[in-house]
């Protein structure tokens, strides 16, 4: 049995996974190789591209460590690996998207994939439907002949939706599409979508995995039918990450099962204390029982992770902002995954089908790593200045 075997506890395999330190002279960690020339040792072995490694853009030694551990963990045939979350959704659809197709996508998308669709896709000719994220088996009536890919998200961005991947996925292939889907919120570790019938699976790198809000890098992983397109695309558009950050991303891998762990686990501790707070009408957060894809959750996934929102017991922007203004431990500013806790208000305004109606403004927590008694504390004090 290999260290990163399937067979072992994943903590072991997030350990061991990615790069053989005995390839290195025994160092523990890969090389982290800058690198855009690499030198052949005659013009036939040029000629042929004989050899493992050919350009920079074409993957390293450290890439292919990382691409290596995250295939372990999605059960993928392949991964690229690019700068951004963001390009990891954008890549991909760029890959198998032309003009005159169809995509249909979550209404609860990321805000910036929708931005993506609305403008580069449409420039390019392709058609997109956003539909609603408890379509579920029902997504069959909005596939079209020309319907190449139904992108999913699931728990939705903001709202949290649990999306019925298995059903989409089955729709989807009937109708000879093919299943996206961004599953930054749950990591690989609490759901595998490969294993739900999802041919691409997305990840933002640059929360659970980076985890420190200092680096920015996505990946994305494909089942054997999609992969040489996929990776044909990363090549054509040479769009591949910088050495540095992704070895800051393996790095970060080695400690995600036990950030997550702490993440999940203070906030659903959070997520429950809330539910019972004057000035709280709803928490979004699909793994407590309250939620209403509950059940759904509970079917698919084997945890939860440190992010969700809460709906206001009335009032707007103003009582939004006395909350987010009140915070003083948790930090205003976008992103998440990383050790601290950040709060941003929500904007659901470029919605066409997940609306609500909510009871009042939302804003989303990212509970980070500090103790859950202070952000208790704090959250008190923005829940006040919101009555107030
Ligand atoms: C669900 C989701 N996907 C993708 C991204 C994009 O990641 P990045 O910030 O690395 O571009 C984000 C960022 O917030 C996200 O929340």
């Amino acid at each position: 049995m290999t260290k990163d075997s399937n067979e072992l506890g994943i903590n072991t395999r997030l350990a061991h996974s990615g790069n053989n330190p005995r390839d290195y002279f025994g160092f523990v960690n890969p090389p982290v190789v800058h690198a855009s020339t690499v030198l052949y040792p005659n013009a036939a072995t040029m000629a042929g591209r004989g050899q493992k490694y050919t350009y920079g853009t074409r993957g390293t030694p450290t890439t292919d460590a990382l691409a290596s551990a995250i295939d372990g963990l999605e059960g993928s045939a392949g991964t690229i690996i690019v700068p951004s979350g963001l390009a990891a959704v954008t890549v991909p659809l760029l890959a198998f998207l032309s003009a005159g197709d169809h995509v249909l996508i979550v209404d609860s998308v990321y805000h910036p994939t929708r931005n993506f669709a609305d403008t580069m896709l449409k420039r390019l000719g392709v058609d997109v439907e956003y539909y609603d994220p408890h379509a579920g088996a029902g997504i069959a009536a909005l596939i079209k002949s020309n319907t190449r890919v139904v992108f999913t998200e699931s728990p939705a961005s903001n709202t949290f939706e649990v999306q019925d991947i298995p059903a989409i996925a089955r729709a989807a292939h009937a109708a000879g599409a093919i299943v996206m889907m961004d599953n930054t919120w749950a990591t690989p570790l609490y759901f595998r979508p490969l294993d739900h019938g999802v041919d691409i699976s997305i990840h933002a790198a640059t929360k659970y995995p980076a985890g420190h809000s200092d680096v920015l890098l996505g990946t994305v992983s494909a089942n054997k039918a999609c992969w040489k397109q996929l990776c044909e695309t990363f090549y054509t558009m040479g769009c591949c990450a910088g050495p540095d950050d992704v070895y800051q991303v393996l790095r970060g891998l080695r400690t995600m099962g036990v950030r997550l762990d702490q993440h999940q686990r203070s906030a659903l501790d959070i997520a429950g204390w809330l539910e019972g707070q004057p000035g709280v009408a709803r928490v979004l957060h699909p793994a407590l029982p309250s939620h209403p894809d509950h059940d759904l959750w509970k079917r698919d996934f084997c945890g939860s992770s440190g992010i969700f929102s809460i709906v206001l017991k009335g009032g707007g922007q103003k009582q939004q902002h006395a909350f987010l203004d009140a915070l003083e431990i948790f930090g205003l500013g976008y992103s998440w995954g990383g050790y601290e806790s950040l709060a941003v208000p929500v904007f659901l305004g470029d919605r066409v089908v997940a609306k609500g109606p909510y009871e009042g403004p939302l804003v989303r927590l990212q509970i980070g790593l500090e103790d859950v008694d202070d952000l208790k504390a704090d959250l008190a004090r923005g829940l006040a200045a919101a009555a107030g």
